[in-house]
């Protein structure tokens, strides 16, 4: 399977870098040293979860209507909440662009970065520790954070249904509209662990 070089990790890094500012910059950077302590401690591909983080926010600052725009003519609005909760299309723009540019990529990079906000069903553990890493990074600071990150040092699976169940219950108590990929994101979760 094709491996993420070092040489790849550092253009992405000069991408975010020309990309994206301050505080965005800074936290993606974080991001990616999240991503990489964990996929460190869970046994999994590091470089490809560097790359990963690095590029998960790389669209989130064109402007939402021209995302909304782009989204459509790449075909990538398929239910109603897509267009509905356009905060999350950052990501599947940014993996569409990415499987463009860098075919070369093993896929579950492109995944990862489309599902770092929403989930989906059937995650795979790149994708649960770019989701995990985006919410728990080190700028990071909320009530409850240092109990996700421990569960998700001890387990990836219960880590990122901590975090998922957390973000919806949040949104929950902001009355904000929950996208129903991260609905059924946390049921698949919850039925993988048994719960
Ligand atoms: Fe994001
Ligand atoms: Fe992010």
């Amino acid at each position: 399977m094709a491996q993420v070089t070092k040489e790849q990790i550092e253009y992405f890094r000069s991408l975010a870098a020309r990309r994206l500012e301050g505080e965005r910059l800074r936290h993606t950077l974080g991001v990616a040293r999240a991503a990489t302590a964990l996929a460190a401690r869970h046994g999994e591909d590091e470089a490809a979860a560097e790359a990963a983080a690095l590029l998960h926010d790389l669209m989130k600052e064109t402007p939402l209507p021209e995302q909304i725009a782009l989204a459509r003519a790449q075909g990538l609005l398929r239910v109603p909440a897509d267009e509905a909760i356009p905060q999350a299309l950052h990501g599947p723009l940014a993996a569409a662009w990415l499987r463009r540019e860098h075919p070369e990529l093993p896929p579950t990079v492109a995944l990862a970065v489309e599902n770092h906000t929403l989930g989906r069903p059937g995650m795979e553990p790149l994708e649960m520790i770019v989701y995990s890493a985006d919410l728990t990074e080190e700028g990071r600071d909320f009530f409850g954070l240092d109990i996700l990150r421990r569960k998700l040092y001890d387990n990836l699976t219960e880590g990122t249904w901590a975090c998922m169940d957390s973000t919806i219950k949040r949104l929950e108590a902001e009355g904000r509209r929950i996208h129903p990929l991260t609905l059924a994101a946390r049921a698949d979760l919850q039925r993988r662990l048994g719960h």
